[in-house]
């Protein structure tokens, strides 16, 4: 019997899983939601998708142990991996980002050429290719890695200041500008007029992803449409909350960065969150259950 009172799990490897938690508040304002935040196995994206798949097993049987009523895979790399396994693994929905945000870009896209940036891992699994021509086999798909973006957004790249100084002898953000540069200068060649953002993380730095692409190019991330599904499945299944007192967040990390974590919470969310840690060794020995 499944409580609706229950909460909804939400992880990420990191801070990118909030763009989606923040969605999913505004679309379900009376849930409850337990965020996981595996902060000291980011980032995902340059391990072996047997490994990442692993760690979504670990980090479901630990949601599910907290009594969640469904489970959101916050992170792209993570959803390429692991998906499947953890739908055959456990009774309770399981959503991921990768057909929500396909789905989106093929609503959006009028000149049907759509580009893709997303870690290593989740281009190398091909995943947006598949779902976006699930949806639409004429649309062109051009998709490419952009894994310095997660360590860019990872330390904040908003709150970098312009200047120089004598530790640092470069502007970061010029240093990040560049970055960005050679990434997408060759995606915009290409004459996409769409852009999926394809980690969860890329949201955060949404600012300096637009700047290169210009006004023509839409982007796109998961965050939206993936809430629009959970919140249709809870519908249809009639498990939605109703009002309650003790609606709200918490979040649970596997490192060391509570600070890192309220900042860009705060940010994202509007709010402080309670942060716990949770230790590594027991999110890995529930996992192993599973496999
Ligand atoms: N946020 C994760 C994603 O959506 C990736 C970050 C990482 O490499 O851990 O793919």
């Amino acid at each position: 019997i499944i409580d609706q009172a229950a909460p909804i799990g939400v992880f990420d490897s990191g801070l990118g899983g909030l763009t989606v938690l923040q969605a999913l508040r505004e679309r379900l304002p009376h849930e409850r939601f337990v965020f996981l935040g595996d902060s000291a196995r980011c980032p995902y994206g340059p391990r072996e998708p047997k490994e990442v798949k692993a760690f979504v097993l670990q980090i479901c049987s630990h949601l599910a142990r907290r009594g969640c009523k469904m489970i959101i895979i916050a992170c792209n790399t993570a959803t390429a991996a692991g998906l499947p396994a953890a739908q055959q693994a456990f009774d309770i929905p399981i959503v991921g980002v990768v057909m929500p945000g396909a789905r989106a870009a093929v609503h959006m896209t009028r000149n049907r050429r759509v580009g893709v940036i997303a870690t290593e891992g989740t281009v190398q699994q091909g995943v947006y290719g598949e779902a976006i021509h699930h949806l639409d086999a004429g649309i062109k798909v051009i998709q490419k890695a952009t894994p310095e973006f997660v360590s860019i957004a990872e330390s904040g790249f908003e709150e970098m200041d312009e200047g120089t100084t004598q530790a640092a002898p470069f502007s970061l953000k010029e240093e990040c500008q560049r970055v960005a540069q050679g990434y997408l200068a060759p995606l915009r060649a290409e004459g996409i007029d769409t852009l999926v953002l394809g980690c969860t993380h890329y949201p955060l730095i949404q600012e300096l992803i637009s700047q290169e692409m210009g006004p023509s190019v839409t982007l796109v991330s998961s965050a939206e449409e993936t809430a629009r599904e959970v919140r249709a499945i809870l519908s249809r299944r009639d498990e939605l909350r109703s009002p309650g007192e003790d609606d709200g967040v918490e979040v649970l990390i596997t490192g060391d960065d509570a600070t890192k974590f309220t900042r860009v919470a705060q940010k994202v969310l509007g709010i402080t969150p309670p942060i716990t840690k949770v230790m590594l060794d027991e999110v890995r020995e529930e996992g192993e259950g599973t496999s």
